[in-house]
């Protein structure tokens, strides 16, 4: 009988986020990628809907902004920009790029990444989808 892995019946962009599907990830200006533990998303933001992580259980000393479906979809200023929103192709343009919706770029704390777009969509769909 064969047993699968749970993170194998995990939709990909829940296994994105969480690092157990690899990303690269680089600091703004460099060229050598984050160690893969290092660019998870799930080290600096927390998902709306998810529990806290225990305090002391965060390794990071930067946080990100809570990501939600109404945060990002919603008409919102961000980093004293006009306000706007993400769509797909906003937050994709983020990931890789680090400029925001507004045009506004954003910390360097945030990493940029190299994905595809079938990654990019899974990855928006997951951080998007109702909160239950
Ligand atoms: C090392 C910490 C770190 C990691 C890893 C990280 N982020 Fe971030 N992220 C941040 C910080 C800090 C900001 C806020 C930057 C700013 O406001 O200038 C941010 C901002 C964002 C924003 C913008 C939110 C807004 O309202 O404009 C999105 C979207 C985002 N991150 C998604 C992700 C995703 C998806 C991943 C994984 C692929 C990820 N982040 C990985 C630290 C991180």
């Amino acid at each position: 009988m064969v047993l699968f892995a749970q993170q194998a019946e995990q939709p990909l962009g829940a296994r994105l986020y969480a690092g157990q599907q690899t990303l690269a990830g680089y600091i703004a200006g460099h060229e050598t990628p984050l160690p893969e533990t290092a660019s998870r998303c799930v080290n600096c933001h927390v998902l709306a809907g998810s529990p806290r992580p225990a305090s002391g259980s965060q390794k990071t000393v930067a946080f990100g902004p809570l990501l939600s479906a109404e945060g990002l979809k919603g008409l919102v200023p961000r980093r004293g920009g006009p306000p706007s929103r993400y769509d797909l192709h906003a937050f994709c343009e983020l990931l890789k790029t680090g400029v925001d919706p507004a045009k506004v770029i954003i910390q360097r704390t945030m990493p940029r990444y190299k994905l595809d777009e079938p990654q990019c969509e899974a990855l928006w769909m997951y951080i998007t989808q109702p909160t239950p």
